[in-house]
């Protein structure tokens, strides 16, 4: 497992894996099975792509702990990026189809309607991350400041679960469990680190590192 997810096909394999979704999308659009309301059916599975995307790359750390496996590092950034790109297909059905690329309309539902408010945060919280997703805006920010920049990807994800809970009428399953899914791995991520926070104090308090 270890040997296979350190290698270049694990990536190729994370790579087309990822394309999956959209590749599923054309092949329908291509049958004409796009449902009754293709903009709409669109619309809605590109945003819970988007959605599965970010709370996949949310899952990389506490897996890779774990699981022991840090070799699940090298598919974080991909995956972080297949949920910007799926948030922008999102948009795209949204801002297109939908509003016929009217900035003003857009700008009118994002200031009116509290879901697209929350979504469209999301989405722009997203950018700077996607932007400096590469080694060289890692090297520039230095380590702890990207670090930082980069936990905001949890903020993304509970708005998007947020955004998600707004839009829907009655059946609250999915945006709820969503939800906890976030908040669960928020969870986790803040307990580690403060564990982490409190080791040296143990460290420097214990017998063997005092005698
Ligand atoms: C991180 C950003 C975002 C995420 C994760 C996200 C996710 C979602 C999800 C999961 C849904 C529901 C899909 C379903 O019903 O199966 C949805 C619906 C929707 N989203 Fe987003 N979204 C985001 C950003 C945006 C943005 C920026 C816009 C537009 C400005 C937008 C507009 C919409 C609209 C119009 C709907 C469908 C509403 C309806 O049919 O009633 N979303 N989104």
């Amino acid at each position: 497992m270890r040997k296979f997810l350190a290698s270049k096909w694990a990536k190729v394999v994370v790579f087309v894996l990822s394309l999956g979704p959209l590749l599923f999308l054309m092949w329908r659009a291509v049958q004409g099975d796009l449902t009754a309301n293709p903009v709409e059916f669109l619309n809605h599975q590109t945003g819970d792509w988007a959605l599965r995307f970010l709370v996949f790359t949310l899952c990389i750390t506490p897996f890779r702990k774990i699981f022991d496996l840090p070799e699940l590092i090298r598919f974080r950034r991909m995956l972080g990026l297949f949920a910007f790109f799926y948030v922008c297909l999102h948009f795209l059905t949204y801002l297109g189809p939908d509003q016929n690329f009217d900035l003003k309309g857009m700008w009118k539902d994002v200031a009116k309607i509290p879901y697209i408010t929350v979504g469209f945060t999301a989405f722009v919280l997203l950018i700077p991350l996607a932007i400096t997703s590469t080694a060289g805006w890692i090297r520039r920010l230095g380590g702890k400041r990207w670090q930082a920049l980069h936990r905001a990807v949890y903020a993304c994800a509970a708005l998007g679960a947020v955004h998600y809970y707004w839009r829907v009428k009655s059946d609250i399953r999915k945006p709820v469990f969503y939800g906890a899914l976030v908040a669960i791995l928020l969870v986790w991520r803040m307990g580690t680190r403060l564990l982490k926070k409190r080791a040296p104090v143990v460290a420097r308090t214990s017998p063997v590192q005092t005698s």
